[in-house]
């Protein structure tokens, strides 16, 4: 193994690293984020329940952890950000340049999923303070207005805000700490809304849409769908595993911490399922809603719920949550990369950076209904252009280098990560040809090049 550019690894004084547990915590805050809470239980609704669920698993199994590790191995390696990590580990400096597409994946995602995150804090707020439910309300139009208004800015630049004011404050010193923190009262609040969701009457029939499959419902897309959301709800493909990797000791083992950190993944989109179907069917609204799941049709069975206000606050309360413990992994990784190619102190590469996400952000901010809308390319608007594209084709382009890098260019890869035997052989066959056919298909139907 070649290192060649030691400039980029820290120096010894400022070496900066999670503790074991603070690791696998600020992991799972990462991917257990928007996209378990919101995304993941309106396309299981949309594709069929019980059957798209255990489409993912496979997904998460056979691609999703295998890319997992692969991205950690390299961040340990590498010793450095999302694009010289490749470069320390070959010394060539073109696998830098494509690192380098990572980044700026994360700074696209960071700018619209801040838009996202912002609504969450908005419908904590209007609902803790019975704001948001009173009787008659048109829960649609509610939200309609809000989204096309100036309001989701304001809420953007809050997100920013604290994400920025996180990551300023260091790995340990921010990035664990907050995760150690949220992430319990983040179960806490799952679990009481859960048991609240399992009880109300008619829950079997949320329970059985969400947990009993039937396979007829699934096709080819739903194959697809599930493959482009593992990659997403595990923070895959955009360097995040890889910077977060960076910082983990050499003695604790990568293996045992993918399999906790996808488990956990999967258990917390078990749980968002068992909140949000059993409320659904009990209230008689859609499963497959779409969109507007959350944040349209959830309100009115809250309104309808003895003490909703409370529930309703606590269930975006949560969304708020996962939105921010995913936000900082995502600023992070160009934060990560501006620091040691520029040289810029933590505090001053997180303003500088959380400043032009939010600029960039804020375009897609008012493209839902607002005052943006208009500019619309192949009948999508800025917000949903920008999760297009980073979501079905950067993110599986990253995904693809990763695996090619760590299945044929980079050769020690078993011995970073750990694995020898047939853990290893396995690990490898996954990576140099089943994820790669597989996120090649992914890519060619999201762009419309074959069709299914
Ligand atoms: N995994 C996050 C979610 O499920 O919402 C989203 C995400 C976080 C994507 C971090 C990418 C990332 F790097």
């Amino acid at each position: 193994m070649k290192n060649n550019q030691g400039n980029s690894a820290p120096k010894s004084k400022s070496i900066e690293r999670f503790s074991r547990s603070g690791f696998i915590l600020a992991a799972i805050g990462s991917s257990v984020g928007l996209g378990n809470m919101w995304k993941f239980p309106y396309i299981t609704g949309k594709h069929g329940g019980a059957a798209f669920f255990l489409l993912f698993i496979v997904c998460l199994i056979i691609v999703g952890l295998p890319i997992m590790l692969a991205e950690m191995t390299i961040g340990r390696g590498g010793r450095g950000n999302a694009s010289i990590s490749f470069v320390n580990l070959t010394g060539k400096k073109y696998w830098g340049a494509f690192g380098l597409l990572s980044i700026l994946t994360a700074f696209m995602i960071m700018s619209y999923y801040a838009v996202v995150a912002g609504w969450t804090l908005h419908y904590t707020i209007e609902s803790f303070t019975g704001l948001l439910f009173q009787s008659g309300s048109d829960y649609k139009a509610k939200f309609t207005t809000f989204a096309a208004g100036y309001w989701p800015i304001f809420w953007q630049a809050v997100v920013m805000l604290i994400s920025g004011w996180v990551i300023a404050k260091g790995v340990s010193g921010g990035i664990e700490k907050f995760n150690k923190i949220l992430i319990p009262g983040f179960l806490i609040i799952l679990l009481i809304l859960m048991f609240r969701s399992l009880t109300l009457p008619g829950a079997a029939e949320g329970v059985s849409f969400f947990l009993k499959p039937d396979f007829s419902k699934l096709d080819a897309e739903s194959a697809l769908i599930a493959l482009g959301h593992a990659f997403f709800s595990l923070s895959l493909g955009m360097g995040c595993m890889l910077t977060y990797g960076s910082y983990v000791d050499k003695k604790q083992s990568l293996g045992l911490a993918t399999l906790a950190i996808g488990l956990g993944d999967l258990v917390y989109a078990l749980i968002a399922g068992l909140v949000i179907f059993p409320t659904v069917f009990s209230y008689g609204l859609a499963p497959g809603e779409g969109v507007g799941l959350a944040f349209m049709a959830l309100p009115v069975a809250f309104s309808q719920m003895p003490f909703g206000s409370f529930f309703g606050g606590l269930f975006f309360l949560l969304l708020a949550i996962a939105a921010l413990t995913s936000a900082i992994s995502i600023l992070e990784v160009p934060v990560a990369y501006a620091i040691s190619k520029w040289k810029w102190s933590r505090a001053k590469a997180a303003v500088i950076v959380s400043v032009l996400c939010f600029l960039v952000g804020i375009p897609a901010g008012l493209s839902v209904g607002g005052v943006l809308s208009p500019f619309q390319l192949g009948g999508k608007g800025i917000f949903d252009l920008m999760d297009f594209i980073t979501s079905y084709v950067l993110m599986p382009i990253g995904g693809l280098i990763v695996t090619l890098f760590t299945g044929y260019a980079w050769k020690r890869a078993g011995e970073e990560a750990g694995l020898t035997g047939f853990w290893y052989r396995a690990w490898m066959f996954l990576l140099r040809f089943v994820a790669p056919i597989l996120i090649v298909f992914v890519f060619l139907y999201s762009v419309g090049l074959i069709k299914v």
